[in-house]
């Protein structure tokens, strides 16, 4: 498939961003056990990099969950298509996303995991699509704050493509 995509954010800078979040992180999990949950799929490729500046020990389990079809909308349906695989009761929990658009999806996320009883839980993003989320979200934190353009790279896929880009970059139309 053709397709245009202009760099919006670097290797070297989301490299950087990310050295800096684990060491916040790694700061305010000291003494405690973390659990990062990765959503599938799109958080893969973060999760692995952020992961590696974190000095505390951690554990890892994933979730899948659909929200977009091959679109570039958000449908506001969100499907679990995978759960996670262990317990989370009384464990502090580090919820890691590529990208918070409308919300939707981090929304449901939180709250089907809140019921389980972890002992905190918090969301980690990469991209945070500043101004348009439907439901005001807390997330502590955040590698880049961007405009309400479709990216993709770095875990983004549009329509299952273009993931493994090392940068993140603006589909424009051709
Ligand atoms: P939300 O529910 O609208 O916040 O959307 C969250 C999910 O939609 C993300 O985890 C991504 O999988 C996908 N998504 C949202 N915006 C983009 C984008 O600009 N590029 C690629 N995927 C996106
Ligand atoms: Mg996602």
């Amino acid at each position: 498939m053709e397709a245009n995509i202009r760099n919006l954010i670097s290797a070297e800078e989301i490299s950087a961003a990310l050295e800096k979040m684990g060491k916040e992180i790694s700061d305010d999990y000291r003494g405690r056990d973390l659990l990062m949950v990765g959503v599938l799929k799109g958080a893969f490729i973060v999760m692995a990099d952020l992961a590696r500046h974190i000095s505390v020990p951690v554990a890892f389990d994933f979730m899948a969950v659909s929200s977009y079809g091959a679109s570039t909308q958000t449908s506001g349906v969100v499907r679990i298509l995978k759960d996670l695989d262990n317990e989370i009761a009384g464990k502090d929990v580090l919820i890691v996303e590529d990208i918070i658009d409308s919300g939707l999806t981090l929304s449901y996320l939180l709250k089907s995991l809140q019921v389980r009883r972890p002992a905190s839980l918090e969301v980690a993003a990469l991209l945070l699509k500043e101004g348009i989320q439907r439901i005001p979200l807390d997330v502590k934190y955040v590698g880049f704050r961007i405009g309400p353009e479709f990216v993709v790279g770095y875990g983004l896929d549009y329509a299952g493509l273009y993931r493994n880009l090392p940068y993140v970059g603006v589909m424009e139309e051709t």
